[in-house]
């Protein structure tokens, strides 16, 4: 495998296809020799080597092509934070400092290949860097967001049995407070000029780390990441991700969905939930673009638009919600750099923001359709017309189908599941499973496909519109919450008897949470509104602070079905006046 792509990197260097250009070029340039056999395989044209590793095979191969002179002189990494502070890092530089990484988890850690690491951060370039380095090492990441509280760590300490933690100052006591409870917890590393006892200080191993390190080499279909998702029923799901799924899956996607070249540089906004933010550092740099970081936790209208003035920044992701916020801006006002391509998901867009985006700016919005199980299902790829409401065609290498509860597939037109064939061949850009949990991997297919969860028709050119998702699942400013985990914090709570939790409209967040409480007798004539603060509170407390429900309401039951099911449709159409 070694020996192949080095002959295709010295073929590369001769033939010299490589694309010389500038920030804000306009147009596509091909890409270089050496990774159109990679956009194949990303493609489904070519069939994935038995040996792959995205640290490797990707960014190294990047590194070569940079230092040889075929990428323009464009950062592989840009983090700037509110104080003006950058770090850039070209592949190179990249490269040196994951390896030193790499020595960090392999050498003072311990860690070996198939241990798996949490990793619970703000956006530090660190960040990036362990995750290169996970890859260096083996070491199956685990992404979490920032917002988890104490009992949310140590359930997804338990369940994945993570053998160390990255995290920093704040985080930390909250991971001591549990870690007795976690007994295949063994190491600690803190990101932070402080030092804490019983934490090893990654920043200071870092410095001391060789930059000599030779990538483990891992096949194809060992497991690379593990994300938990947030379903219906039950605790969430542990979806475990090979080498090949994200570290090749994104490659073609991110060229022709997200249209990235060496020349871009790529700013996804929608980088919160820490658990799918690996998706634009796969597409990025598979494609030799750059990654755009912006530190601020919240980043409003006007920061993200002065940003794009400030910097050249070519290719922008935000959800929705945040083009709802930019539009109402005077755009005229600004003048953007660099910026030429802008995309959007997450949630359904609406037309009027399109258009009004598009006449202030000139610029069209592409929507694009995945999960965390999945890379890229459907989009609008740059070039291919757009029907507005839309969420546009399938995106090789899926084979995308409406099937119905029994998985047959539904002609043209019929609302059924958004589904995905994994039969006879199981796409390689897919989760391997749920971990330790065959039953709900076995409940997400349905015949020869895997079923979404979502709902849509599919029109007779090939286009997929979105209707709505089959769970419950509450997506408040881009945040998905499980109602159970909700209804778990509250039913924790002496007052409440039975709860039910729905989205409900707001304004600003599009949807927030909100819940239908059952009260225990001796509770019933205490006053609603103390009662309420009480028991937001309270899941503030218990479960991450942006799950407490803004919305409550006092009833005397709940809709339930003849087996005693709480339906939350009905709440939920009610809240929503269907
Ligand atoms: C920005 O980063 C610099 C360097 O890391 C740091 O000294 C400064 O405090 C940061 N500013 C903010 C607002 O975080
Ligand atoms: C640690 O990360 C959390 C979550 O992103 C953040 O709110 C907090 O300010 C960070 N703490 C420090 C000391 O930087
Ligand atoms: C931007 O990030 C979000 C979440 O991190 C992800 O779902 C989305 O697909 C990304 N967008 C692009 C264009 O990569
Ligand atoms: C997520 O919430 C938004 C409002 O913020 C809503 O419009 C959208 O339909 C939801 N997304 C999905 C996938 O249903």
């Amino acid at each position: 495998m070694r020996l192949w792509l080095r002959g295709l990197v010295l073929q590369a260097l001769k033939s010299s296809q490589a694309f010389y250009g500038t920030y804000g070029q306009s147009t596509s340039p091909p890409v270089p020799k050496v990774m159109a056999t990679w956009e194949a395989i990303s493609l489904g044209k070519q069939s994935v080597p038995e040996y792959f590793n995205f640290a490797h095979d990707m960014l190294d191969l990047w590194s070569q092509l940079e230092k040889a002179g075929h990428r323009p002189p464009n950062p592989a990494f840009w983090w700037v934070n509110g104080t003006g502070a950058e770090v850039k890092w070209t592949f190179e530089e990249l490269g040196k400092q994951s390896r030193k990484a790499a020595n960090v988890l392999e050498g003072v850690c311990g860690l070996q290949p198939g241990d798996r690491m949490m990793l619970v951060l703000p956006r530090l370039p660190e960040w990036w860097l362990i995750i290169v380095a996970c890859m260096r090492t083996g070491v199956v990441m685990i992404p979490g967001i920032s917002q988890l509280t104490e009992k949310d760590l140590k359930y997804r300490l338990q369940a994945s049995r993570a053998k160390s933690i990255v995290t920093n100052d704040s985080l930390a006591p909250h991971v001591d407070a549990i870690s007795a409870d976690c007994p295949s917890l063994q190491t600690k590393l803190l990101v932070s000029d402080s030092k804490c006892p019983g934490w090893m200080n990654f920043r200071e191993l870092l410095q001391e780390a060789s930059s000599q390190h030779s990538c483990v080499r891992t096949k194809n279909q060992d497991p690379m990441a593990i994300y938990f998702t947030s379903g219906t029923t039950g605790a969430p799901k542990m979806a475990e991700h090979s080498q090949s799924s994200y570290g090749l899956g994104f490659m073609a996607s991110g060229r022709r969905w997200v249209a990235l070249t060496e020349s871009s540089v790529f700013w996804n906004t929608t980088d919160t939930g820490w658990v799918k933010a690996a998706w634009t550092l796969f597409s990025a740099w598979s494609n030799g673009a750059c990654v755009f970081v912006h530190e601020l936790p919240r980043v409003d209208a006007k920061t993200i638009l002065n940003t794009l003035c400030r910097f050249p920044i070519t290719t922008l992701c935000c959800v929705p919600t945040i083009f709802r916020l930019l539009v109402q801006e005077d755009l005229r006002r600004y003048k953007f750099q660099s910026l030429r391509h802008c995309l959007t998901g997450g949630e359904a867009l609406n037309p009027d923001v399109r258009d009004k985006w598009k006449s202030q700016t000139g610029l069209e919005l592409y929507e694009g359709y995945g999960q965390s199980e999945t890379v890229l299902i459907c989009a609008n790829i740059r070039g291919s017309t757009i029907k507005s409401g839309s969420m546009g065609k399938a995106c090789p290498p899926y084979d995308v189908q409406i099937v119905d509860d029994e998985g047959n597939v539904l002609p043209p037109g019929e609302e059924g599941n958004i589904a995905v064939r994994i039969r006879p061949t199981r796409p390689f850009c897919f989760f391997n499973c749920y971990l330790d949990s065959p039953e709900k991997t076995a409940a997400s297919e349905r015949g020869d496909f895997y079923i979404t969860g979502d709902r849509a028709h599919v029109d007779k050119d090939g286009y997929y519109w979105f209707i709505g998702r089959n769970d419950d699942v509450i997506n408040s400013s881009s945040y998905r919450i499980g109602p159970v985990e909700v209804e778990s914090a509250l039913a924790e709570h002496p007052a409440v008897v039975e709860s039910a939790v729905v989205s409900s409209p707001d304004p600003i967040r599009g949807e927030v949470v909100k819940a239908f409480i059952v009260l225990s007798p001796a509770y019933s004539s205490h006053d609603p509104e103390t009662l309420t603060k009480e028991l937001q509170e309270h899941v503030k407390r218990v479960t991450a602070p942006y799950k407490y429900p803004r919305k409550v309401a006092f009833v005397s039951e709940l809709p339930k079905t003849v087996s005693g099911k709480i339906q939350r449709s009905i709440l939920r159409n009610q809240e929503w006046g269907r």
